[in-house]
């Protein structure tokens, strides 16, 4: 997507923008040469990235058959949905149980553009504008009530976006507040960029300083304290290439740590 090609009104397309530096990470092409620019610099210093990126959207995959096969439920609120990708989450949920139903949720308006126009009027889906750092607002959006039942569980997905949430917002009381909405049940799946158990490695610094600062790694203890107050689904909080996927130790990427919760 050039700058000229985007014709989306309010679009920022000389600032790097975190999904579409995301996207970029996937092999998609909806990004600009800013994003492309930030992406090839935290490429150069781990070309693991890209990699990690997609084991970050294959673990979403598994936890989500998971979800609709194993845990019964068939509906989500996918919370930082990002720029539509390959295996949205409806797509794999629909392929097992056809009645699945998924609320998109963004705050961003290359985000929502973009999943209007990919998404729009597919069967049992919603693209609803909100932000993590607002739960009762999501829950409450009149798009989402119409598609979800908040009245029988939910899967919350809240997949690489709470690394977005600095620790004043406190992200896990936003996790407990929108699990307190949803009765017993529902589930909450997290993957989160990690220190990897080395908070001052330079290229920490040198990441965060792409997104302006808006960027916190955390350590393995916090991103297990976003599931405080919930039942683990086995094998607990693991590199996300190793959830469920019974692969050794090296196969598990450092960078993103993830896992999912039931409500009891
Ligand atoms: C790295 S992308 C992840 C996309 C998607 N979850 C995936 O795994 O493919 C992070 C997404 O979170 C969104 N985001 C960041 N902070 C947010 C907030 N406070 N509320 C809602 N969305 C947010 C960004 O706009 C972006 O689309």
């Amino acid at each position: 997507m050039s700058e000229n090609e985007s014709g989306l009104a309010g679009v920022d397309a000389k600032t790097p923008n975190a999904a579409r530096i995301y996207n970029y990470f996937l092999g998609g092409k909806d990004n600009f040469a800013v994003d492309r620019a930030a992406a090839e610099t935290v490429l150069s210093m781990a070309p693991e990235v890209r990699v990690a990126a997609m084991e970050n959207r294959e673990f979403l995959v598994r936890a989500v058959k998971y979800l609709v096969a194993e845990a019964g439920v068939s509906q989500f609120v996918d919370i930082g949905a990002g720029i539509p990708a390959e295996r949205p989450v409806h797509e794999v949920a629909q392929a097992i149980d056809p009645g699945s139903r998924v609320a998109y949720v963004d705050n961003d308006s290359v985000v929502l553009t973009h999943s209007r126009a990919l998404l729009g009027g597919r069967p049992g889906t919603a693209v609803v504008a909100g932000d993590a750092r607002d739960p009762d607002a999501i829950l409450s959006a009149p798009e989402l009530n119409v598609l979800i039942d908040l009245d029988r569980p939910v899967a919350v997905i809240l997949i690489a976006i709470l690394h977005f949430v600095p620790d004043s917002d406190d992200p896990a009381g936003l996790v407990r507040r929108l699990l307190d909405r949803l009765p017993s049940g529902s589930h909450v799946v997290i993957t989160h960029l990690s220190d990897g158990g080395v908070p001052d490695d330079p290229r920490i610094a040198q990441t965060r300083a792409l997104y302006n600062g808006g960027l916190f790694f955390r350590s393995r203890k916090e991103i297990e304290g976003l599931f405080d107050g919930f039942e683990q689904v086995e094998p607990g909080v693991v590199g996300v290439g190793q959830w469920r996927r019974n692969l050794g130790a090296d196969d598990a990427t450092s960078w993103w740590l993830g896992g999912v919760a039931r409500k009891p």
